[in-house]
Order: C-alpha cells, then structure tokens, then sequence
C-alpha cells in the first residue's frame, strides 16, 4: 500500500517536473527599409507579451536583424517586435514605434533554449502604414502563411 502510494507521489511529481520546466524559444530574421533604402542599425528588441524581453539588437547596414531569445513558460509563448523606427519621413509621430506581434507561431516554437525553426517576417517598409495606432505605438501582426 505505502510502495503503491509512494509510486504514485513519484509519477506525479515527475509529471509536475516535465510540464513547469517548459523552455520555449523562437528566432526571428526580416528586413526593414525606409522606402527604398535599407533601415540601418534601429533597434529591434524580442519580448514575451506577459514575461517582458527575450533579447535586443540592431539592423545590419543593410536593414536585416535575426534574433532569437527563449522564455519559460508553461502555455504557448506570445512573442512581439518592438521597433524603433528612425526612418526621416516619419510625420506621423505613432510611427516611430512599432510593436510587431508574432501572431499563431507555434509551429516555430522549440521546446529548449536555443531556437530551432526560424520565422521570417519578411521585408517592411517602415514609411509605410500597415496596422493601427494604439497607445502611441503602431500594431502590426504578423502571421505565417502555412500550417
Ligand atoms: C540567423 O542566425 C543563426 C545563428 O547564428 C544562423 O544559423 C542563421 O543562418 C541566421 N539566419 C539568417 C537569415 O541570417
Ligand atoms: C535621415 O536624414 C539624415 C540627415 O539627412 C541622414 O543622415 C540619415 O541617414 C537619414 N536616416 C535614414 C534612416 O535615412
């Protein structure tokens, strides 16, 4: 009887274990450009909509980030962009920043630190309007095309 106890407490436990050690990561790449021209080291930083940042780094010269970061976390991650958009014809002032939200990304998702998959959002203009303006920022999603 206590063996019988004692094997279900374990089973539990490691069940418990496995499902709250739940690493998640994802890489994203893209390009940004201010119309034709390539937008230079702007600041793009991954966060996780309830945990905050995963990571931060600039465009190459040529407008291209690729970031990946990790977070723990037992439903799915919700990754955003955030953009700092320095672009010259930026009048609008919602514009200069972006929040990019990673819509539906499950499928790139890998289950340890270092990201498997990659999503690539592909090239934005940042003088061009997309989303809609919601406490100052600009909201644009983004979502695969498959699955
Ligand atoms: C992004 O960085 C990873 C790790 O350095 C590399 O393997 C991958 O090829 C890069 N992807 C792009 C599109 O630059
Ligand atoms: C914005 O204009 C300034 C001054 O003309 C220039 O130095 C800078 O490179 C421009 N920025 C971009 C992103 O085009």
């Amino acid at each position: 009887m206590l063996k019988n106890r004692l094997l279900i407490f374990c089973l539990l436990t490691s069940i418990q274990l496995l499902y709250s050690i739940d690493i998640q990561s994802i890489r994203v790449v893209g390009k940004f450009m201010c119309a034709d021209q390539p937008a230079p080291l702007f600041r793009i930083t991954l966060y996780e909509e309830e945990l905050g940042k995963m990571c931060g780094t600039y465009t190459t010269t040529e407008g291209a980030f690729n970031i990946s970061g990790h977070k723990i976390k037992s439903a799915s991650i919700q990754p955003y962009l955030n953009v700092f958009n320095k672009c010259n014809n930026t009048a609008d002032p919602c514009q200069h920043h972006w929040k990019m939200e990673l819509m539906n990304v499950q499928s790139y998702i890998t289950p340890q630190k270092n990201a498997v998959k990659t999503f690539d959002i592909g090239t934005y203009n940042l003088e061009a309007k997309y989303g809609n303006c919601q406490d100052g920022k600009t909201i644009v999603k983004a979502v695969p095309i498959q699955q």
